[in-house]
C-alpha cells in the first residue's frame, strides 16, 4: 500500500524515529490512524509521546523515519502540515493576560484567519465550549477546566481536519474531564481525527483504538477491547501494566 495515496489515512508512520544525542526518545514506530478515529496515544512519563507528536505536527524534523499527516510528509511538507492541524500542547500556551475572546483571536490569527473569520466561527465555539459568559474575562481568571476548553477551542477555530491534543486533561477533575470528551466526541461525529495522549485508563476507553509506548518504542497497539483479550487482562489499566513490564 502506498500510504501517500490512501484518502483514508489521517496519520500514519514509517519507522519514525527521533534521537537526542546518544539517547533515543522515539524508535521506529509505525501506526496509522484513519480518518475520522479517536487515538490514544499511551506510555509513561519520557515514554517518547510528546516527541512523537512533535514531530506529526510538523514542529520536530525526525532524525530518520517517515510520516504523513493528511497525506503529507512531515520530512518535506512540514509547513503545510502545520496548516492541516489543531495542536494542544501539553502546557498549552494560552496568554494568561489576555481575555478569553483575546486568545481565540490571536490564535485565529496564528492560524492564518482573517479577524471577521474568527469573529465568525467564535460565536458558536464560545457556545459549543460553555464559555459564552466568560468572553471578556482575563484567562487567568478562568477555572482549570475552563481553560483546558478554551486552548481547545484555539486549536479548533480554523477547522482542522487533525487535532493533536497531548495530556489535555491533565490535573482536571473527573466532571470536567467527563466534559471535555463530550466534546471529543463531537469533533469526532463532525469528522476531525483526535489523536490525543492521556494517563487516564477510564479516558483510554473511550478511544477506539490506542498504542502503548515504552522506551520510545510502541508496544501495543489496537481496540480496547482486543487489547484486554490479546494479554488476557480484565482492564486497561492492566494490560497498561503488563504491556510496559514485558
Ligand atoms: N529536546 C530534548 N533534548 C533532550 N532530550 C529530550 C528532549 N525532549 C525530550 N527529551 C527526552 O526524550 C524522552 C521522551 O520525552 P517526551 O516528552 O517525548 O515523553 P512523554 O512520553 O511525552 O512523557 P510525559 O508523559 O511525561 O509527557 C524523555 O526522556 C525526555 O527527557
Ligand atoms: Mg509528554
Amino acid at each position: 500500500m502506498d500510504i501517500t495515496t490512501d484518502n483514508n489515512l489521517a496519520v500514519s508512520a514509517n519507522q519514525l524515529t527521533k534521537h537526542f544525542g546518544s539517547f533515543t526518545a522515539v524508535d521506529r514506530i509505525n501506526l496509522n490512524v484513519r480518518n475520522g478515529e479517536i487515538f490514544g496515544f499511551l506510555g509513561a512519563n519520557g515514554a517518547g509521546k510528546t516527541t512523537a507528536i512533535r514531530m506529526f505536527c510538523g514542529l520536530l524534523k525526525p532524525t530518520s523515519g517517515e510520516a504523513w499527516v493528511d497525506g503529507l510528509s512531515v520530512n518535506t511538507d512540514s509547513e503545510r502540515v502545520k496548516q492541516r492541524i489543531g495542536y494542544m500542547s501539553q502546557r498549552f500556551s494560552l496568554y494568561e493576560d489576555l481575555t478569553v475572546m483575546e486568545n481565540l483571536t490571536f490564535f485565529g490569527g496564528v492560524y492564518g484567519l482573517k479577524r471577521h473569520q474568527t469573529d465568525e466561527r467564535a460565536e458558536p465555539l464560545l457556545e459549543r465550549l460553555e464559555l459564552k459568559a466568560w468572553r471578556r474575562r482575563l484567562t487567568r481568571d478562568l477555572p482549570l477546566g475552563f481553560k483546558q476548553r478554551l486552548a481547545l477551542g484555539c486549536a479548533t477555530l480554523h477547522n482542522p481536519r487533525i487535532l493533536f491534543l497531548d495530556e489535555p486533561t491533565g490535573g482536571v477533575d473527573p466532571a470536567a474531564r467527563r466534559e471535555f470528551w463530550d466534546l471529543i466526541y463531537s469533533l469526532a461525529e463532525a469528522g476531525s481525527t483526535v489523536f490525543v495522549t492521556t494517563h487516564y485508563m477510564d479516558e483510554a476507553e473511550y478511544c477506539h483504538r490506542i498504542s502503548i509506548m515504552k522506551d520510545g518504542a510502541i508496544v501495543a497497539l489496537d481496540s480496547p477491547s482486543a487489547l484486554k483479550s490479546k494479554f488476557n487482562r480484565n482492564s486497561l489499566q492492566e494490560v497498561f501494566f503488563k504491556a510496559v513490564a514485558g
